[in-house]
């Protein structure tokens, strides 16, 4: 297959960086879709930790060419400041590596402000966003008047909209919000250097793609949080602001859906969160702390702990159904060692009615009590495993379990943070 999408089965963590890495040495295009620098993707190459937030995992491989599409949305200051992070560190060297869409829509410091306002404003209904104003860059985007790169091209007619956008937002953020004002003498300067900056990436992606793709090159889609964080199939209103699945790989990579050849979903062998809303697997006290520590889950994009849960198979179901998922990619099964017995979610039940699937309306996700199947657990270390077979016994019946739960095949078994530590069932860019 040529064209593949990875995207996450559940809020978002799933180790997609790592995946997306390990396939990028395959791919010879890797394209941002959507979301902006609230994902954050934790890789490990040679002992070197990188975090990527808006620039495509395939920048860790020499020569592979990095798409930002039309349907991201981008901060300017942190997509330079990520730049010259990875351009210090030897990536990035060659500008023709890098192509940012000129439809994609920018996030202002204004967009930040709002989201961090509101949140503060919420209190303890709170959404719990990463506060880096991607929820405001959409809202600007449908309402039309927010600014895409295509904008920075006539700089003085930028300069006039993105006035009138600092004096209404400022207005708001008064009188409505109770906030300090952003500085628009500031931004106006911020975005003149970003514009000097990065003017050489902008391209019709969604071109360029389409040729890629006819001319047979491998392109990698890269989804960015998860499909329980999807605007309209995921825990709304705690949600990211746009849709996370695999249709958004049409809409805001600006390519047709005969053009991509399979979707590969990405899950933890259990569950994370990060956020506020409703988690029905969640465990708390000892075991939920245990299992944060040895799994590192603390958001690579703000440094909060994730709260943690056992393995969710209605979620994944209604991640397969939704995504036409090929695959399931298990990642940090190797952070399960140790714990005894294992628990997997089979169901939902309210009041004694079982449910295979979310039960309608969403609402009751607040109220359902999961169905858990215990599973013996293993201790031995996992880490240097790179077959099924050199799995104990218990991993992998526990790994057969979860996929039959969840309707799917696995392709591939995460069993340890670096690149190498994958199992490799099947890689997609090569059946
Ligand atoms: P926002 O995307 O910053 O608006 O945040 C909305 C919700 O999505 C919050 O619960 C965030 O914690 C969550 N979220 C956004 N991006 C990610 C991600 O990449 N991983 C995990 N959670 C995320
Ligand atoms: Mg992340």
């Amino acid at each position: 297959m040529k064209t593949v999408a990875v995207v996450g089965s559940q809020w978002g963590d799933e180790g997609k960086g790592k995946i997306v890495d390990l396939l990028a040495a395959d791919a010879d295009i890797v394209v941002r879709f959507q979301g902006g620098n609230n994902a954050a993707h934790t890789l490990v190459v040679n002992g070197e930790k990188f975090i990527l937030r808006l620039v495509p995992a395939g920048a860790l491989h020499d020569g592979k060419i990095c798409v930002i599409g039309n349907g991201t949305v981008v901060d300017p200051i942190a997509l330079v400041e990520e730049i010259e992070n990875l351009k210090s560190r030897l990536r990035l060297k060659d500008d023709a590596l890098l192509k940012l869409s000129y439809d994609a829509h920018m996030v202002m410091p204004y967009h930040r402000a709002i989201d961090r306002a509101r949140e503060a404003r919420l209190g303890k209904s709170a959404i719990g966003t990463t506060g880096f104003g991607i929820g405001p860059a959409y809202e600007d985007k449908m309402a039309r008047i927010g600014l895409r790169f295509d904008d920075l091209t006539n700089f003085a007619v930028f300069v006039e909209k993105l006035e009138r956008n600092i004096r209404d937002k400022n207005l708001y953020l008064k009188t409505l919000l109770k906030a300090k004002p952003v500085n628009g003498a500031e931004i106006i300067a911020q975005m003149r250097r970003a514009r000097t900056r990065l003017m050489r990436y902008l391209c019709d992606t969604s071109t360029f793609l389409h040729e890629a793709i006819a001319a047979g090159r491998r392109v990698l889609f890269e989804g960015a949080h998860g499909v329980m964080l999807d605007i309209d199939h995921g825990t709304y209103p705690y949600v990211t602001s746009s849709n996370c699945g695999a249709s958004a790989v049409f809409g805001g990579g600006g390519i047709a859906p005969g053009e991509l050849d399979a979707v590969l979903g990405i899950s933890k062998a259990y569950t994370t969160r990060v956020g506020a809303g409703p988690f029905p697997t969640e465990i708390k006290g000892k075991l939920a702390d245990a299992l944060r520590a040895e799994g590192d889950e603390f958001g690579s994009a703000t440094g909060r702990p994730r709260r943690i849960g056992w393995f969710d198979s209605v979620l994944a179901r209604h991640a397969v159904r939704l995504n036409g998922i090929w695959g399931l990619a298990l990642t940090k099964l190797d952070v399960l060692t140790g714990i005894d017995p294992l628990k997997a979610c089979t169901a939902y039940e309210i009041r004694g009615t079982r449910y295979e699937g979310i039960p309608p309306g969403r609402h009751m996700l607040e109220r359902v009590k999961p169905v858990y199947e215990e599973m013996p657990g293993w201790t031995e270390s996992i880490t240097e495993a790179r077959s099924l077979e050199e799995l104990p016994s218990n991993a992998r019946r526990y790994l057969a379990r979860i996929s039959e739960l969840s309707g799917v095949k696995l392709a591939m078994v995460g069993v340890g943070a670096s690149r190498e530590a994958t199992i490799v069932i099947s890689n997609p860019f090569l059946t």
